[in-house]
């Protein structure tokens, strides 16, 4: 198969694991006989760097002519002027706005082996494999008026909750399609004892619910999921979230397994079909590690790219329909942790940490043994 793949490595340790995920996909492609083509653009603060804007036109047009995305991450403190007119963050939310991937997937998987680096108990975390689906182009993130002006009585700033029944239904459609192809259990999270926006979220949610009377459907206040994702994690198998909520939740759920270097994700706006064919036409959708730039360990080879390389993985099964392909990157780097091999993220601070090419090495080597 012939796959044209937008590489996005954009600020802090994105490049460096970008480029092992690429590493790895080239030795699948050796490996399976396809044949991967890589473009790449600046995204993000280097991009703001180089032509003022974190998503220059040169770069979406690179990505508007891919079948998926590969993204790193942006943001850095060269950039974080709170008054500064744009952002590295801004890049991300163009592309993702502008190809219109409204349902972020973030599985929350334990690593038996890093049950060690978890800083939750053990027994807590027996059965946990969940996936949250996070709104990405509505709520919190994207609502109008949104701004900071200044009057007479001092500083203040807006943002604004605002969704559409559409944009509800849609998203939660995709958590009920997941779940019912799962463990058949969604949970919708939201605030209704508050606010407007979540009211209407969860009369939505009841109501395509109907279409899933094989899917049990929990309603559940975000907060009190706050709590349960750290206290009974296992009860969860598809949690489906507002923007924001999804955002702070979903990092919350990744350092359960141990790091947030262990996590990819899918950006999409549908689901691949059923029938494992790749899906022709529209825009591409876009696969990124949940963790961000990391500048602290940016540029010393420390950051773990397995995030970014499963990240790879779900590229291929859900942007490619190539399954065989992702299952054989998932397992080499179960068996990379099974060997012991660790960066230093999750490695138990007695044992020598390896590179982030290091381990990029191992993985690539395993697929295409
Ligand atoms: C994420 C990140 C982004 C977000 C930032 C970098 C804009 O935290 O992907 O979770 O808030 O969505
Ligand atoms: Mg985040």
């Amino acid at each position: 198969m012939d796959l044209r793949i937008a590489v996005l490595g954009g600020d802090g340790i994105g490049p460096e694991v970008t480029a092992e995920a690429v590493k790895v996909l080239d030795a699948i492609g050796r490996r399976y006989g396809h044949e991967f083509t890589y473009i790449t653009g600046p995204v993000g603060g280097t991009a703001i760097d180089m032509t003022g804007s974190a998503l220059p036109a040169d770069t979406m047009n690179i990505v508007l002519g891919s079948d998926a995305v590969l993204f790193g991450a942006v943001g850095g403190p060269k950039w974080d002027d709170p008054v500064a007119k744009v952002r590295p963050e801004d890049g991300i939310l163009a592309l993702r706005k502008g190809l219109g991937l409204y349902a972020n997937l973030r599985p929350c998987k334990v690593y038996e082996q890093l049950i060690d680096t978890s800083p939750i108990r053990p027994e807590r975390l027996v059965d946990v494999d969940f996936i949250i689906v996070r709104e990405l182009t509505g709520g919190l993130y994207f609502g109008k008026p949104k701004r900071r002006w200044e009057n007479s009585r001092g500083r203040r700033a807006v943002d604004t909750l605002a969704y559409s029944e559409k944009e509800i239904e849609r998203v939660v459609r995709i958590g009920f399609e997941l779940a019912r192809d799962r463990r058949k259990r969604l949970h919708s999270l939201d605030k209704m004892n508050v606010m407007e926006s979540s009211r209407l979220w969860r009369e939505v949610a009841t109501e395509v619910g109907i279409e899933y009377p094989d899917v049990e459907l929990i309603h559940m206040l975000a907060d009190n999921a706050a709590m349960q994702i750290i206290t009974q994690p296992s009860i969860f198998d598809v949690i489906v979230a507002e923007n924001m909520f999804g955002d702070i939740l979903s990092d919350e759920a990744a350092v359960i397994g141990g790091s947030l270097g262990m996590l990819p994700s899918a950006s999409i706006s549908s689901l691949p079909p059923k029938n494992g064919r790749r899906r022709r036409g529209g825009k591409p959708a876009l696969y990124e590690p949940i963790h961000g730039s990391a500048p602290d360990i940016a540029g010393k080879s420390l950051a773990n790219p397995m995030a970014s390389i499963l990240s790879s993985a779900m590229l291929l099964r859900f942007s490619a329909g190539l399954n065989t392909e992702a299952d054989a990157i998932e397992k080499a780097v179960d068996s990379v942790l099974s060997e012991g091999y660790r960066t230093l993220d999750i490695s138990s601070g007695t044992d020598r940490p390896l590179t982030t090419t290091q381990v990029g090495d191992m993985i690539a080597g395993l697929v295409s043994s």
